[in-house]
């Protein structure tokens, strides 16, 4: 059997559909919205990549450096023989995970990036030949289908990606997380800790500029996908603390009154000078936040890892409460 196998669980079509169904809808709201998801076209994915390279963009290092410390802890407490990564785009740190899981035999990333993710299983595949990798191009919001590999399995969620649903998501997210997950699986969650705002705010908005152009390039998505006429000249990138939130927020700021034609949605969009587009959140944690949020989706917090500074932190979750798909 081939050691590589891509499942595309969301047909271009539907993906085509959500794009539009999400621009109609965010673009034609007050104040205007589009989900982050739309950033990770392949330029969006390098330059995802090209951001946690900046000195300004910590999380990446902080979360590599739980992980080789922890990883040892994570394989014993575990002894996952399938490893499933939600948003693993290039699963650049997951081979520190890889490396230390003994009994690891399947490795199943799942993005809404293909690019991401047949260059990382490419990537993965030349340093562990034995391993079968299962990649699946889908949202991981809608209708997790996972396949039915070797248990136990490891669900892990990395980056603090989960800070990129809005608190109601973060739930239903978590919820269905958890009805995949049997007795003896695990859930590796990954959250950034709230800071001072200096150093979030910098991560968001880097000296170089990658974080801007990475912000812009959903303008280019959009133009690409639906035939609009955006230009990102037209627009400053905004990133900013909502301290009541606990949140940094990414936008999009019309430098001028202007209206961008989106023929696919036969919609011309008006943007009132100083008018902004949300285009993320990311979401900064509390370690009673966290657990009280697995805690809701039926998970119970076993080990809580921070790196040396306390910027980051990992933590491994079980299936408690009621029963979910215990299969
Ligand atoms: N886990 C990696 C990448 C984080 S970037 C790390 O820690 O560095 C976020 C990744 O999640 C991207 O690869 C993006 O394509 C993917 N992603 C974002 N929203 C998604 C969604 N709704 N479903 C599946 N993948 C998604
Ligand atoms: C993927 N995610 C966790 C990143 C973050 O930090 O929220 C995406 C990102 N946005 C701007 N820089 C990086």
């Amino acid at each position: 059997m081939s050691p590589f196998a891509l499942t595309r669980t969301l047909p271009l079509d539907a993906t085509a559909a959500a794009l539009r169904a999400d621009v109609a809808t965010g673009l034609t709201r007050t104040p205007k919205e589009l989900p982050p998801k739309w950033f990770y076209d392949a330029r969006g994915s390098e330059l995802f990549d090209e951001i946690t390279l900046l000195p300004e963009y910590y999380p990446t290092r902080a979360e590599r450096e739980i992980l080789i410390d922890r990883a040892t802890e994570i394989a014993e407490a575990t002894g996952a023989r399938t490893l499933v990564e939600l948003g693993s785009g290039s699963s650049d740190k997951t081979r520190h995970l890889i490396r230390a899981l003994p009994a690891l035999d399947h490795y199943v990333p799942v993005d809404v990036s293909e690019s991401a993710l047949r260059g990382a299983a490419g990537t993965l595949l030349a340093e562990h030949p034995a391993l079968t990798v299962h990649a699946l191009v889908a949202d991981f919001q809608y209708g997790l289908a996972l396949p039915g590999t070797p248990g136990p399995r490891l669900v892990a969620f990395l980056g603090g990606t989960i800070g990129n649903l809005l608190p109601a998501e973060r739930v239903a997210f978590l919820t269905a997380v958890r009805s995949e997950l049997a007795p003896g699986d695990a859930l590796l969650l990954g959250t950034d800790l709230v800071k001072d705002e200096r150093t979030l705010v910098a991560a968001y908005d880097d000296a170089a500029g990658v974080t801007a152009a990475f912000n812009k390039n959903v303008l280019a998505v959009v133009n690409r996908e639906l035939g609009a006429d955006f230009d990102p000249d037209d627009f400053a990138h905004v990133a900013l603390w909502d301290a009541r939130q606990e949140w940094i927020e990414m936008r999009l700021r019309a430098r001028t009154a202007l209206v961008a034609k989106i023929p696919a949605l036969d919609l011309a969009v008006h943007f009132a000078a100083g008018e902004e587009l949300r285009t993320e959140v990311s979401a900064k944690f509390r370690r009673a936040g966290v657990a009280g949020e697995l805690a809701e989706a039926g998970l119970r917090m076993s080990h809580w890892w921070t790196d040396e500074e306390g910027r980051f932190a990992l933590s491994l979750s079980v299936p408690d409460g009621p029963a979910g798909g215990q299969d």
